[in-house]
């Protein structure tokens, strides 16, 4: 799909990039020639997956320790990054926490926790790295990565909901404000991709996901090459007049909860025989 080394000589930040869906990512870029930067809380677990990404496409995967919420450690970040590659063209604020609960049996904490994670989280990366741009000169791109119900809004994950909400909010916003610097940003919204983290703690039940995977048109899950190719065209300058946009990807799982006679889908060749017999003319 892409030409070998599209990204050689870029550098791409990547947080939470040591597991799911970052990690994917993260690969991806590199067999494109990319430096990768991988940051998260779990140094031993983005030390072993930076390892194993080299060994695979033989460009630098950094590992840099770092939790999101704690904005006063991005200049150490930002400056252990340009001390490796001397430059940084791109951010990827893929980093998250989530948990499915009734609301009403959150505590205040449990709310905050997710909010500073994804969308204070995302803020301070963003706002230190389009610092940097501007300062530089430099044309940047920021990919965030959000869900469907970033629109939607959902029942049970609703700290997630709000804060990926203003995720893309975020998106939009600085797309409009930012253009003039030359620094583009784009959102995916993902629909069920498995990863250990979201599986265990979203859909630790095979029924659900099989009832998951059933309201799914095209009856499946995602793959996270499909994902990390959707990643590395919004981040390439293939997409240099995208900016403000999310792409959904998710095999039309919410259109097919919104529309308004999807539910026919439900019914028998008999039940549509006995339905055309019963309609008036
Ligand atoms: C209710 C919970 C909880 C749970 C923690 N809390 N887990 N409340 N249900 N399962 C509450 C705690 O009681 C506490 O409040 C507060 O949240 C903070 O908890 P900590 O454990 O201290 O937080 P922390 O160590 O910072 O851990 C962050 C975390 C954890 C978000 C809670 O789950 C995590 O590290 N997650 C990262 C990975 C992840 O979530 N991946 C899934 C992404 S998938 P009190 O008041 O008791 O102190 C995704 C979209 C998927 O986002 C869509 C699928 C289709
Ligand atoms: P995951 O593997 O659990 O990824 C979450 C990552 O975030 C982990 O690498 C974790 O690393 C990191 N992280 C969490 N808190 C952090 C913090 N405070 N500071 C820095 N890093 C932190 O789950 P995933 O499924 O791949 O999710 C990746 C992204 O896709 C998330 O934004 C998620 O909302 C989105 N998404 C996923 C799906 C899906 O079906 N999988 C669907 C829609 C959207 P540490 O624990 O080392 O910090």
């Amino acid at each position: 799909m892409f030409k070998e080394n599209i990204f050689l000589h870029k550098t791409i930040l990547i947080t939470g990039g040591g597991t799911g869906l970052g990690k994917s990512m993260a690969q991806r870029f590199s067999e494109l020639g990319a430096n990768v930067i991988i940051v998260s809380r779990k140094s031993d677990i983005l030390q072993k997956s930076a390892r194993e990404i080299e060994a695979k496409t033989g460009f630098p995967v950094m590992p840099v320790e770092h939790d999101v919420r704690d904005y006063r450690n991005m200049k150490h970040v930002l400056q252990r990054g340009l001390d490796q590659f001397g430059q940084i063209d791109a951010l990827v604020n893929n980093a998250a926490g989530n948990f499915i609960s009734p609301t009403e049996q959150l505590t205040y904490k449990a709310f905050n926790t997710i909010v500073d994670i994804v969308l204070r989280g995302s803020y301070y990366m963003t706002l230190a790295l389009g610092q940097y741009w501007i300062r530089e000169r430099m044309k940047g791109a920021v990919l965030n990565i959000v869900t469907t119900y970033a629109s939607t809004g959902s029942g049970f994950v609703v700290p997630s909901s709000v804060a990926k909400a203003g995720v893309l909010n975020l998106t939009r916003s600085l797309a409009a404000e930012w253009g003039k610097y030359n620094i583009r940003l784009n959102a995916i919204a993902p629909g069920p991709f498995p990863t250990k983290g979201a599986w265990q703690r979203l859909i630790p039940d095979p029924e659900l996901e099989k009832a998951m995977i059933n309201r799914i048109p095209l009856k499946r899950v995602g793959d996270h090459l499909e994902l990390a190719n959707l990643a590395a065209y919004l981040l390439s300058d293939y997409a240099g007049y995208i900016t403000g946009e999310v792409v959904t990807i998710d095999g039309g799982e919410w259109l097919a909860g919104a529309g308004e006679f999807n539910f026919l889908e439900k019914l028998s060749a008999e039940d549509w025989q006995a339905f055309k017999k019963s309609r008036k003319r």
